[in-house]
């Protein structure tokens, strides 16, 4: 979504300045722009990619200190005039805004009122003109921008340049904002990753923060005026290399990293002699867990599907009711929220909004939540506190891969731990660990040998929609197969466990709907096989993905094999079939599959 960029030092700011846009690129938008302060502000700014602005910059920029935007639209169209920078009337304040001004309307109002003529259809530009009236009042750039913020309802992240004074003021509230700590410089983004680069010396603003920044200094103050010291956190160094190098494109790149990302994920967490888990960030004695009356998961999209597979999991071998809930519904639904409970907030950006509000709504209510997020100090993991990293290094395709993976072994990881306390043997635990142990390499051995894809991909590119069956720990596998195929390469898909599908969606079925069965060798089998027949007497015709020997093969119309894992870890198979059918789709319908249209990877508004 929206991302900002902004830097202020000795060297000529407009290179670094597309350098972070292009570093935001990852997050989804749909036009950039940026300004940068010399004798004037010069905004550039276009609808499209960062490569579309460079087409219109001259050769040079003068200029040390700027800022710089990718819009994904919300207020107003996708339109140059609605692109950031936004400039006031008399040309000397310029804004880059993240997050909604909920009183946009009123604000307009009373500018139009007073003469001022807007240019875009933004919640975001009226902050221009209303800092602009405000530094009329003392000359004071941080003062200015205060005193707007008392005005505007809603969320932001937010940077200010001043013609007439070297520096930026920034401001959050709702919407990620990280300081950079230079030599003699100063950085600002809303993603720490566009910051890595230039400086591993970081601010987290926190809501309710703000920051006036010059080239060699950084004050920060509360937005009610109370100044406090920074409190510096040291970047580390995440694995994983965040350009494409032999890799035509991300997706492809995350898919083939899940068997390193997973090492990372479980290494030094396992203790094979007491069959246990050893996560750190699961804060909680022996003595606790035995007493938790429930667990409640959250997440969105691929982060929910992961939640699914947590839930049963910990069902499985804690032998506590678990629920996943999707993180957008849950506030709203007034939720009762037990404080023994244990609670997860699942998510690779750490930033998505519905799952951070989700999360304030039980610490509202006296509960508190375990992150389990990928990205490190991002707003969620800050905000709990508490949790476990999954380490699944840098992911930049907008359609999650080793972001999934790596959430269903963190959150086996947490069943296993809380298991060992209540249900789960010593050797069952050991069996899981060893299964955990085996699973990198078993996804290298299926990489080289991956079945027939490029036959699936013939068969469903042009469907009218494909269904994908599952049941027990794979129906939120089959979850994860259709959105990932949905998004990426715009096919209508249904996900249904397979049970389900005798129930409505057997409608749909005639002679050649292609129908996804993910279908391992356990408890259930037996079950989906009489779901298959039941597709396959209405003309359906199957992909199936299964483990390898089985002969439920003989079954398919297109039999994918996967190796044979621990039963409860099968999803860590099953689902790289489907990211593959998915990828390959997109490519044969041309369609942009890092990139999709519409999407955006960190979604940053409810
Ligand atoms: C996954 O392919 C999607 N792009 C999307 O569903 C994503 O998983 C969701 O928006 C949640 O994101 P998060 O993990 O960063 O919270």
């Amino acid at each position: 979504m929206c991302g900002i960029f902004g830097y202020l030092g000795s060297r000529q700011a407009s290179n670094i300045l597309l350098d972070g846009l292009r570093r935001l690129e990852y997050r989804g938008y749909d036009s950039t722009g940026i300004a940068v302060k010399d004798e004037t502000i010069q905004i550039y700014k276009k609808v499209g990619k960062v490569g579309d602005l460079e087409t219109i910059l001259p050769s040079q920029i003068d200029g040390t200190v700027g800022i710089a935007h990718t819009r994904w639209a919300t207020h107003g169209v996708v339109s140059d005039a609605n692109a950031h920078p936004h400039r006031s009337a008399n040309g000397k304040v310029v804004i880059v805004h993240n997050g909604i001004i909920e009183n946009t309307r009123q604000l307009r109002t009373s500018l139009t009122v007073q003469g001022v003529e807007l240019q875009s259809d933004t919640d975001s530009e009226a902050l221009a003109h209303v800092i602009e009236r405000e530094l009329s009042v003392d000359n004071n750039p941080e003062n200015a921008v205060r005193r707007t913020l008392h005005l505007a309802r809603g969320t932001w992240g937010l940077c200010v340049l001043f013609l007439e004074y070297d520096m930026i003021v920034c401001a959050r509230n709702g919407s990620p904002l990280i300081i950079g700590q230079g030599d003699g410089e100063m950085f600002v983004s809303s993603d720490p990753h566009a910051l890595t680069p230039y400086t591993q010396r970081v601010v987290f603003l926190e809501d309710g923060e703000m920051a006036t920044l010059t080239k060699n200094q950084m004050s920060l103050s509360t937005i009610k005026g109370k100044n406090f010291d920074p409190s510096i956190t040291v970047l580390e160094d995440d694995w994983g290399e965040s350009e494409l190098g032999e890799y035509p494109h991300f997706m492809l790149k995350e898919i083939y990293e899940q068997p390193d990302a997973l090492r990372h994920c479980i290494s030094g967490r396992l203790d094979r002699v007491r069959g246990n888990g050893r996560l750190g960030g699961l804060k909680l004695e022996p003595r606790d867990l035995a007493k938790v009356p429930h667990v409640r998961l959250l997440g969105c999209g691929t982060a929910f599907n992961a939640a699914e597979i947590g839930q049963m999991l910990i069902e499985k071998l804690a032998r506590i009711p678990a629920v996943a809930h999707i993180s957008s519904e849950f506030r709203h639904n007034d939720p009762v929220i037990n404080p023994n409970a244990l609670h997860f907030a699942v998510t690779q950006s750490g930033e998505t909004a519905d799952t951070l509000s989700a999360v304030k709504e039980i610490q509202l209510k006296g509960g508190s939540v375990y992150g389990v997020v990928n990205v490190v100090g991002s707003s969620i993991a800050r905000e709990c506190g508490k949790g476990v990293y999954i380490h699944s290094g840098p992911e930049q395709a907008v359609a999650s891969t080793k972001a999934f993976s790596n959430m269903v072994a963190a959150l086996s990881m947490f069943a296993l731990q809380v298991g060992r306390s209540r249900a789960t043997s010593k050797e069952q635990g050991k069996d899981l660990i060893n299964g955990l142990q085996q699973i990198p390499h078993l996804i290298e051995e299926y990489l080289e040998n991956q079945g027939p894809i490029l036959e699936a991909v013939e068969m469903i590119k042009d469907a009218k929609c494909v269904l994908f069956l599952g049941r027990g720990i794979s129906a939120p596998v089959a979850k994860e197969g259709a959105l990932k195929l949905m998004e990426i390469a715009y096919i209508p898909c249904l996900a249904y466990p397979a049970g389900e599908m005798k129930h409505g969606p057997i409608a749909l079925l005639e002679e050649g709907s292609p129908v996804v069965f993910i279908a391992p060798n356990d408890h259930v089998k037996v079950k989906t096989i009489s779901a298959m027949h039941e597709c396959k007497a209405r003309g359906a015709r199957i992909i199936l993905i299964h483990e390898e020997g089985d002969d439920i093969a003989s079954e398919a119309d297109i039999s994918i094999p996967v190796p044979q894992v621990h039963s409860l870890l099968s999803p860590l198979l099953t689902v790289i079939p489907t990211q593959l059918i998915a990828y390959h789709t997109a490519l044969a319908l041309g369609c942009n599959v890092d990139r999709p249209r519409n999407l955006a990877k960190s979604v940053t508004v409810e």
